[in-house]
């Protein structure tokens, strides 16, 4: 499958959005992922969706949106015009199937996103229903945070989970993502790069990205 990088704005100077937005467009980002979270789901708030609006405005990527809030059901439509594609979390207060259906039924693509701890047979019951599986590879909240290798035969499993299935949706690593970890991704099988600070600290973004890569 494609590798797409996705540097994620929670990292960049809020400051200066949309010059930092489009600075990693202009280094090769395929996905910009915008990290909603709301201070229930997870111990901290970032921004709405006014802000993600803004980023929007300052390039023509795709949005990949990842609520990290606690009822992803209730906010949706305000993401679906902006987002090319929504990941809201199996351990949020929602219906999930419901959830990702409308997120289907509004034409973008749905993930699925799953805590550290939550167990990869929590999938099960939605295999067919979603696009993309956001395995968090740091407990969610903040970014600059050390990746967990023991998520790396969680990664595995989901790739045999989706060979068995006949099944092609993407797997989303997401958390502490340099070009170690990265590459240790890929291996098992993710081919999404979610990376935070390795990208907007990088002295070259260009370099970064293609590295990533
Ligand atoms: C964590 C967020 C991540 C985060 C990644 O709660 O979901 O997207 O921004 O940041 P880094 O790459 O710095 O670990
Ligand atoms: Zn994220």
């Amino acid at each position: 499958m494609k590798t797409i990088i996705a540097p994620s704005i929670l990292a960049c100077d809020f400051a200066r959005l949309g010059e930092e937005v489009a600075s990693v467009t202009r280094a090769g980002a395929d996905w910009i992922h915008c990290d909603v979270m709301d201070g229930h789901l997870v111990d901290n708030i970032s921004f709405g969706s006014a802000f993600v609006e803004a980023v929007a405005h300052h390039t023509n990527q795709p949005l990949d949106v990842h609520l990290m809030i606690s009822q992803p059901d209730r906010y949706l439509e305000r993401y679906l015009p902006v987002a090319n594609s929504v990941d809201i979390h199996v351990e949020a207060e929602a219906d999930v199937a419901e959830t990702l259906r409308r997120i289907r039924a509004g034409g973008r693509k749905a993930g699925l996103a799953l805590n550290p701890g939550t167990s990869i047979d929590s999938i099960e019951p939605y295999l067919d229903q979603f696009d993309i599986l956001l395995i968090m590879t740091v407990e969610p909240g903040f970014g600059g945070q050390p990746f967990i290798e023991a998520m790396l035969p969680k990664i595995r499993r989901a790739t045999q989970l989706r060979t068995k299935a006949g099944l092609s949706f993407d797997i989303t690593v997401d958390g502490g993502i340099k070009v170690a970890t990265a590459r240790q991704c890929q291996e098992a099988g993710a081919n999404v790069m979610v990376a935070g600070t390795s990208v907007f600290r990088a002295t070259d973004r260009r370099a970064e990205i293609a590295a990533l890569r």
